[in-house]
C-alpha cells in the first residue's frame, strides 16, 4: 500500500510549477497573437432579447469613508451581515472597482479600476443577488464595456445551489449579494501561453483586494472564498469547466460589526 502522504508531497511538489515564472521560455513557443489571430471579445455577449439592465453611475456619493489609511487597517474578512439591503448604487460602485473600465486603450483593450498582465483581463462576474435594492433576486453577469447587468436564468432554489458550490459555506447565502468570478484563460493565454495561468491567479488577487478595500469604505464587508467545489460552481453558472470556469467567490453585506 503506497504512502498517501508521500504521494500528496510529491503532487503537491509538482504543483508548485504553476507559481514560477518561465517567461524566457515563451520565445521558444508561438502565441496565437503571434500568428496574427483575434484576441477574442471582451466581454460575453448578452442572452437573446436582454438589452442589459443600466446600473447607476458609479459615485463617490455612496462612500461612507474616505480615509484610505482606514480603509486599510480596517480591512477583515467579513463572514457575517446584517439583514439590511444593498443599494443598487452601492453594487455599481463595488463592480466598478473590481472590474470598472477607466478607458479604452484601443477599441480592443481596456484599462481598468484593476491590473491585470498584459490588460488582459480574463475575468467575468456573476452575481447570485439576494437582497439589493431595486433588482430583482437572480442572477447576474457584470457587463464592464457598458456597466450594465446582462440577465441570467438562475434555478429555483438559487441559494442552496451557490451554498452547495461554495462547500457548504453559509457567508455565500447570508450576505445580500455573492460575487462569483469566473476566468475566460484564453484572454491571457492568446499572448502569455504557458505563464497565463500565473498571470490569472495573480489577477484575482487584485481583483478581490479591491473589492474588501470598495466594500470597507461603504461600512460593508466581503471573504476571499477559494474552497468551493469547481465542478458545482461551473454548473451553477453553466460553464464548460474548459474555455470558461469559475475561480474565486466572495459574499458582500452590510458589515455586521459588534
Ligand atoms: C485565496 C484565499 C482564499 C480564501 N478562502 C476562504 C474560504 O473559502 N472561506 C473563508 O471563510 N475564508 C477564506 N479566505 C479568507 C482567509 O481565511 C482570511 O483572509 C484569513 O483568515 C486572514 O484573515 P483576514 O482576511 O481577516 O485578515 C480566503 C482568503 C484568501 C486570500
Amino acid at each position: 500500500m503506497p504512502d498517501r502522504n508521500v504521494q500528496a508531497r510529491k503532487k503537491t511538489i509538482k504543483h508548485r510549477e504553476v507559481m514560477k515564472s518561465a517567461f524566457p521560455e515563451l520565445a521558444r513557443l508561438e502565441c496565437d497573437q503571434a500568428r496574427g489571430l483575434p484576441r477574442g471579445p471582451l466581454q460575453k455577449p448578452y442572452g437573446k432579447g436582454d438589452a442589459g439592465l443600466e446600473l447607476p453611475k458609479p459615485d463617490p456619493a455612496v462612500l461612507k469613508k474616505t480615509d484610505l489609511f482606514a480603509c486599510i487597517a480596517g480591512r477583515e474578512s467579513r463572514r457575517s451581515f446584517t439583514r439590511e439591503p444593498l443599494t443598487l448604487e452601492e453594487l455599481s460602485y463595488l463592480l466598478w472597482a473590481t472590474q470598472g473600465v477607466r478607458k479604452m486603450r484601443t477599441p480592443a483593450v481596456t484599462m481598468r479600476t484593476v491590473p491585470s498582465g498584459g490588460a488582459m483581463h480574463p475575468f467575468e462576474t456573476y452575481l447570485a443577488v439576494y437582497n439589493v435594492t431595486d433588482l430583482k433576486p437572480g442572477l447576474y453577469r457584470y457587463q464592464p464595456l457598458d456597466h450594465k447587468l446582462a440577465r441570467l436564468p438562475a434555478p429555483k432554489d438559487l441559494p442552496a445551489k451557490v451554498q452547495k458550490a461554495a462547500r457548504g459555506q453559509a457567508s455565500m447565502i447570508n450576505c445580500a449579494v455573492a460575487f462569483i468570478w469566473s476566468a475566460v484563460p484564453y484572454r491571457t493565454e492568446w499572448r502569455y501561453l504557458t505563464e497565463a495561468a500565473r498571470l490569472i491567479l495573480q489577477d484575482s488577487g487584485h481583483m478581490c483586494q479591491n473589492l474588501y478595500l470598495a466594500c470597507e469604505s461603504i461600512n460593508c464587508g466581503t471573504c476571499a472564498v477559494g474552497a468551493y467545489d469547481q465542478k458545482l460552481a461551473d454548473k451553477l453558472l453553466s460553464l464548460d469547466g474548459r474555455d470558461e470556469f469559475v475561480i474565486y467567490m466572495a459574499p458582500v453585506g452590510r458589515a455586521d460589526i459588534k
